[in-house]
């Protein structure tokens, strides 16, 4: 009979972490189910993504491995997922290491490793650095004109 996994995750600004994480978790069975936290959960939990949930859902559901995407809206889903959907595995990147053994009641638990230096929160960080603001470009220009001053 068919194995079917299932997993958890926002998916912002989607990585090769993601990826990774992803085809680990089809290879250890046949249907791969990701249920994607929605921006109303995330505000929820403290957290802003950059990418909204319907196109991280888009994204998700496009990527190969994936058979299909259900939207994460609450911490109290994740039994009536397991049961309605069938699941014999949920699986996460072990950040979550621990959190979520309630469900071994429902299904196997497995927690794998993530992808080592790349997260979005990393991503988001480094977009900060690009961004210039106003103030630096105004700076910019004051020594410009002190420059062209000094070379007339
Ligand atoms: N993940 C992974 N390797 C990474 C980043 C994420 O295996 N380098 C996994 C997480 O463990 C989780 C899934 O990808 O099972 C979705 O995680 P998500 O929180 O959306 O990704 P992060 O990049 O960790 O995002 P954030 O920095 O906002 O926590």
């Amino acid at each position: 009979m068919a194995k079917t996994i299932i997993t958890y995750g926002t998916f912002d600004l989607f990585h090769i972490g993601h990826l990774k994480l992803l085809q680990r978790l089809k290879s250890l069975g046949d249907k791969l189910i990701v249920a994607v936290s929605t921006d109303e959960f995330n505000a929820l939990k403290g957290k802003k993504t950059i990418i909204p949930y319907a196109q991280r859902a888009e994204i998700v559901e496009n990527i190969k491995c994936v058979d299909m995407v259900i939207p994460e809206n609450d911490w109290e889903q994740k039994i009536l997922d397991v049961q309605k959907h069938h699941v014999d595995v949920f699986a996460i990147g072990n950040d979550w290491e621990g959190k979520f053994d309630f469900l071994k009641e429902y299904c196997d638990v497995v927690y794998l490793d993530r992808t080592e230096g790349i997260s979005s929160t990393q991503l988001k960080n480094t977009l900060k650095t690009f961004s210039v603001s106003k103030h630096e470009i105004l700076k910019a220009f004051e020594i410009l004109e002190q420059l062209k001053k000094d070379f007339d």
